[in-house]
């Protein structure tokens, strides 16, 4: 292996960068050259690759986002889009691609890993859907993110006595909901796996206020059926009868943003050494992800169009902690 290429797509994750320093370094502590692809797929169309050096990669760990741009490339889903990457990626002698990105970024990968070409993927997505890692890149930032924001939001909500509800990311996934309200002592958590009404949410914030609490809180992901939106109007349509109004508030695109944590920047560098490792030993169509601890591979095939389903065990634990 002389010549890799690295790219990422798709939504950005804090610790992108240190999974993009990590190939970078790894690569080329192996004797390879390492090519940094901008706008992830777009550039591969394009063909903008410039070369990554140990010290261009310098300072870049601490930073939020990817210094390489991110894109989601609609020509890239076309086979016209993926023969011209193949192109670009040939006439410079690529002869690898790291692929760090989500779901649909792997989906990428493994089109390309169809077309023979060697590719590699590491699990980097706020929303912790993908199969193949336990935890992705992004995502213990994210969390810490919308427990600053249940925090904040708790002091204002108790000296109001408020019901309050944050809305999460997560696309179809719960997870990052889920682990906020625990975390964060929520009264109620909606999420996508596990459909509830919106009455439930008014029976737990109900509850809250009669155990003698100064507010009720909850939180919700965006993809719930009763998002956010859906809830306010609920509680707003039988505000005589519910006796106590909502207030929301979206997190949004807030949760992606700003500096890694210590974790993040752990299992990113982990997973990009882990990258340069498994194309080292010959190993490609797989993502590179952690699971139980372990960096380890999992074919693509078995990734993509998959969502890793959310831990049964973490609802039943907040639904008992809810109680007391
Ligand atoms: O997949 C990451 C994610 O942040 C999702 O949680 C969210 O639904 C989506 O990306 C937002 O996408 P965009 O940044 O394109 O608006």
């Amino acid at each position: 292996m002389k010549r890799i290429a690295v790219l990422t797509s798709g939504g950005d994750a804090p610790g992108m960068n240190a999974a993009i320093r990590a190939v970078t370094r790894c690569g080329i502590a192996k004797g390879w050259e390492v090519f940094g692809v901008h706008q992830g797929y777009a550039g591969l169309i394009a063909g903008d690759f410039r070369a990554l050096t140990m010290r261009g990669v310098s300072g870049i760990l601490q930073q939020g986002g990817t210094v390489l741009g991110s894109a989601r490339s609609q020509e890239f889903k076309t086979e016209d889009g993926r023969l011209k990457a193949l192109w670009e990626l040939r006439q410079i002698d690529i002869e690898a691609v790291v692929i760090i990105g989500g779901n649909g970024s792997q989906t990428g990968a493994y089109a390309l890993s169809q077309m023979s070409f060697p590719v590699v993927g590491i699990a980097s997505t706020i929303d912790n859907d993908l199969v193949g890692s336990d935890i992705t890149i992004g995502v213990d930032t994210a969390l810490n993110i919308a427990l600053e924001a249940i925090d904040r939001l708790k002091t204002t909500a108790s000296s109001h006595q408020r019901a309050f509800l944050l809305e999460v990311m997560g696309r179809n996934c719960g997870y990052l909901a889920l682990a906020a309200g625990v975390a964060g002592g929520a009264e109620a958590i909606v999420i996508p796996e596990i459909e509830i009404e919106p009455e439930e949410v008014v029976q737990s914030f109900r509850r809250a206020y009669e155990k003698g609490k100064s507010h009720a809180f909850g939180v919700v992901a965006e993809g719930a059926r009763y998002n956010a939106e859906k809830l306010v109007a609920y509680f707003s349509e039988h505000q005589a009868r519910i006796g106590f109004e909502l207030r929301t508030t979206t997190l949004g695109h807030v949760q992606r943003g700003g500096v890694p944590t210590a974790y993040d920047r752990l299992l990113a560098s982990r997973l990009g050494a882990g990258a340069v490792a498994t194309l080292a030993r010959g190993e490609t169509g797989v993502l590179v992800g952690m699971i139980k601890g372990d960096i380890t591979t999992t074919p693509l095939e078995q990734v993509i169009g998959k969502q890793k389903p959310i831990d049964p065990e973490l609802f039943d634990l907040a639904k008992v902690l809810d109680r007391q």
